[in-house]
């Protein structure tokens, strides 16, 4: 059995908050993430940079970058659409920044106002700033694996995109499932590829569980020696701009199934499903983590409708015909 060490994100407060109705309090979402960074997590997106009339769940980013108090050993990052956030990022001593971009035009345009190449001027710009600090760099591309206007896109591109940035001396490349897209031999062979090409770069998986298939695209993307993955902390996620998008890959989930085949993944399960718990209360609505029902695997429950000589009460099994 392996036990070969992966590097969970946690990406709730950014990506899932960032599609709520409810506006999460700050002082909440500054409990939540101290909490979170005692989990034992490789990194934290905390929050977005973004304008505050696109994303306005994360206005108050500032205040929470500044307020929560940061464990040695996570590195907190926060997403970054252009200059104004970065210059707003950095201002907040963030470990790393996450540019964003899609690998799809109409995706691009819905998100970030903006076509793909001004984008890339735009970020290009960015990382000319950022280069100049110790602060990392790491560009997200949404719709790597499907795009929901577009449809699929073509691995070429992907490895394109990625070489673009790779050429600008980026530290790390997510490719993003924006809308649960991907399946599992589409990510093998993309996952492969990227890092045959790309063995220097910091490589993570951005899957949503949209259509269900976020596990099984992460087995296949462990297969193809991928060691980094992006969670959502009761499966909560999902972009505001792109039609019919939903939770990423639940983070409670994604421990538990990793955990069974033996891989360190640095989490504390308990304390994730303890904070998954908060959820919530904290969103106004229940969240699609299974694992939070269920409970873990082995759980276990005492005996339904025992009677007091030990054999299942009969009345429950002759009711409902
Ligand atoms: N932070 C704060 N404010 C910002 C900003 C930033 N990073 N970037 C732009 N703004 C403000 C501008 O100051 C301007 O404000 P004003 O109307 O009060 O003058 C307003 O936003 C519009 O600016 P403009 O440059 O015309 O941008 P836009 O309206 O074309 O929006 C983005 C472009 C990228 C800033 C915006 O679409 C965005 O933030 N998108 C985020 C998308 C996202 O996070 N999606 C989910 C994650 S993938
Ligand atoms: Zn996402």
């Amino acid at each position: 059995m392996s036990n070969k060490r992966l590097y969970i994100q946690e990406v709730a407060t950014r990506d899932g908050f960032q599609n709520e109705a409810r506006f999460v309090d700050t002082e909440a979402k500054i409990e939540l993430i101290d909490r979170l960074s005692a989990c034992g997590y490789a990194k934290i997106e905390v929050t977005s940079f973004t304008s505050p009339k696109a994303i306005p769940a994360l206005r108050d980013a500032e205040a929470v970058m500044h307020r929560i108090a940061r464990r040695e050993g996570v590195v907190y990052t926060v997403l970054v659409p252009n200059l104004r956030g970065a210059e707003r990022a950095l201002s907040c001593g963030v470990d790393e920044v996450n540019l964003v971009m899609s690998v799809s035009e109409s995706h691009n345009r819905a998100n970030l106002r903006m076509s793909r190449e001004q984008s890339f001027a735009q970020l290009r710009d960015v990382i000319g700033v950022v280069k100049q600090t110790k602060v990392a760099i790491n560009v997200s591309l949404s719709t790597a694996m499907g795009c929901p206007m577009e449809g699929d896109i073509e691995q070429a591109e992907v490895l394109d995109w990625m070489q673009r940035f790779a050429d600008l001396g980026v530290h790390g490349v997510t490719l993003c499932d924006t809308t649960g897209m991907a399946y599992p031999s589409q990510v093998g062979a993309l996952c492969a590829a990227a890092r045959e090409r790309f063995a220097a770069l910091e490589l993570t998986l951005h899957f949503h569980n949209t259509r269900g298939m976020a596990l099984a695209n992460t087995l296949a993307a462990l297969q193809a020696g991928i060691d980094r993955f992006d969670a959502s902390l009761g499966g909560l996620g999902g972009c505001p701009y792109a039609p019919g998008a939903t939770g990423n890959v639940c983070t409670e989930e994604l421990v538990h199934m990793l955990e069974l085949d033996g891989y360190d993944t640095g989490v504390d399960l308990a304390a994730v499903l303890s904070a998954s718990a908060l959820l919530p209360q904290l969103i106004g609505h229940d969240v699609p983590s299974q694992l939070l029902k269920a409970g873990r695997r082995l759980d276990l429950h005492s005996m339904p409708c025992a009677t007091a000589d030990g054999l299942p009460e009969q009345r429950a099994f002759s009711q409902g015909a």
